[in-house]
């Protein structure tokens, strides 16, 4: 059956676009970066105090260095105290350039001397290392984040910070920059508590530049505590089945977990553990538990791993949220891994359950459609997702299938599943991603027809089935004929 697909026209703008930038059209009066030190995931938080200098100003250009480009893995900008997302578009990577420019449509023009506060966020991925590489069990986790000292812009900027904030003030060490006393006549790093603040540095010609670069750009590093797991998901595998008959979503998530904390030095000792846990003083490279909100209103829910189920997890089921409804309730797992993880160990695992259809979809009248909602994934905190592959299984004989994906996967595609009992399959969607975290737990939004006659199908092939197996049973002379039909529905 051939299968009409095209994704709907996306609301996001990352197109590959020539570069707009002006640099006589801003300049930056202040530049603040934040950065909030993690584990497998850093939040930097860019504030740009833009001052307009030429009429009708309305592409800002953002720059970032090639490095922290790459450990990069998701994105916003919004004019301080808004909620509507600028549109960006990443000008083409030059390969003999070392840094990278992303264009941002203002909400309007900034006539001259016009001021706009500008907040880009970003989330590093892979961004820490642990240092020591190793750890025993009674010892302290340890990591390094290196970052490049300035912020880069096209424009000349008045004065920039640059702030690096752990969770504990427990700093081993960080860069005293060399060399730049053509900005500032003041120690050119401070900590204070949990902060070490790199400037004020003032007078900044524009730094998106060769010559710049060359001659100020230096690598900081902060070395920190840090008292968390640092969590990976090396591989996220899900599959969302939608039944209209069961009126059913069934989640299932096949998770590989890394422990990519400081790898764990000597022997795993049980009886250290617990003691150390019945102190409190957990080692804090050890992952014992995960607390995960699944959907509200879930049944069925199953968590096995290699050897079997796994009995010692707590689950608390919300009741159902209707979709119409806003409410944001959800059920709380806390998940326990059949033994604590320790540093470079990995986990491998299955979670899944059911949950209402009408929970997440929806029936369009003007349309006749259904539009189901499926979400990438479930918010694992702190953790990074590498790599992450999520199926879509439709019911059998659904045309007419549309996405709207929230983010532009790394690759997707339509197939044909096929199982036990299907005529003509069901189609299938499947979507690839890298480096996601918490920020991409987000929503596919997917249309398709079910025609009356494809749910006839089922019943059809079911009853064929039936009618072989009394065949045989005639056969065999071994009629039963109290066959129980819900068994094999
Ligand atoms: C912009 O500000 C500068 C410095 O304050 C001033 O000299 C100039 O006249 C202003 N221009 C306009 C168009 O307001
Ligand atoms: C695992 O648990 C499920 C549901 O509680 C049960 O149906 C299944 O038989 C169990 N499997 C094993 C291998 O114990
Ligand atoms: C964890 O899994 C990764 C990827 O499959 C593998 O390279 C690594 O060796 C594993 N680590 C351990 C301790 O088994």
């Amino acid at each position: 059956m051939p299968i009409r697909w095209h994704a709907l026209p996306l609301l996001f703008l990352s197109a590959i676009a020539p570069s707009l930038a002006n640099p006589q059209s801003f300049e930056n009066t202040a530049i603040v970066r934040t950065v909030e030190l993690g584990g497998a995931i850093v939040h930097v938080t860019t504030t740009y105090a833009v001052k307009a200098t030429q009429p009708g100003s309305k592409v800002y250009t953002i720059a970032l260095g090639l490095e922290e480009k790459q450990k990069t893995s998701w994105y916003e900008v919004k004019v301080k105290g808004q909620q509507v997302v600028l549109p960006v578009s990443e000008q083409i990577l030059d390969a003999d350039r070392n840094y990278h420019l992303m264009d941002v449509t203002l909400p309007k023009a900034l006539g001259v001397n016009a001021t706009l506060n500008l907040v880009l966020e970003t989330i590093q991925t892979h961004a820490t290392t642990p240092w020591p590489k190793q750890a025993s069990q009674k010892e302290d986790q340890a990591l390094k984040y290196q970052t490049d000292l300035f912020v880069l812009s096209p424009y000349r900027t008045s004065v920039q910070r640059t702030k690096l904030k752990s969770l504990t003030p427990r700093i081993i060490s960080f860069t005293t920059p060399e060399n730049v006393q053509d900005f500032t006549l003041d120690i050119p790093a401070t900590k204070s508590g949990a902060t070490v603040t790199y400037g004020p540095y003032n007078n900044i010609p524009p730094s998106a530049n060769e010559k710049f670069i060359s001659k100020h750009q230096q690598p900081i590093t902060v070395h920190y505590h840090h008292e968390q797991p640092v969590l990976e998901v090396l591989k996220l595998t899900r599959a969302a089945e939608i039944s209209h008959w069961g009126a059913n979503l069934n989640i299932q998530d096949n998770i590989v977990l890394h422990n990519a904390g400081p790898t764990l030095k000597g022997h795993f000792s049980r009886l250290e553990h617990q003691s150390q846990s019945y102190f409190k003083r957990a080692a804090p490279h050890a992952l014992a538990a995960l607390t995960l909100h699944l959907p509200a209103g879930i049944r069925n829910t199953y968590y096995y791993d290699l050897i079997g189920n796994v009995s010692t997890s707590r689950l608390r089921v919300a009741p159902s949220v209707a979709k119409t409804s806003r409410a944001n309730r959800y059920s709380i797992l806390e998940l326990r891994p059949r033994y604590p993880m320790m540093g470079g160990w990995n986990y491998s695992f299955t979670l899944g359950w059911d949950a209402p259809l009408e929970d997440s979809a929806s029936w369009d009248k003007s349309t006749g459609k259904y539009i189901v909602e499926v979400p990438i994934m479930t918010p694992i905190p702190g953790a990074v997702v590498d790599t992450a592959e999520v199926k879509v299984i439709l019911p059998e004989g659904a045309t007419d299938v549309e996405f709207v994906p929230p983010f532009p996967a790394v690759a997707n595609w339509i197939s044909t599943h096929t199982t036990y009992l299907d005529s003509v399959g069901r189609p299938e969607l499947t979507f690839q991603y890298k480096d996601l975290t918490v920020f991409h737990a987000q929503n596919i939004f997917i249309s398709y027809r079910v025609p009356l006659a494809a749910h006839l199908t089922k019943p059809f092939v079911v009853a064929a089935a039936f009618f072989s197996l009394f065949a045989l049973a005639i056969v065999g002379r071994r009629i039963n004929l109290t066959i129980n039909k819900e068994k094999v529905l």
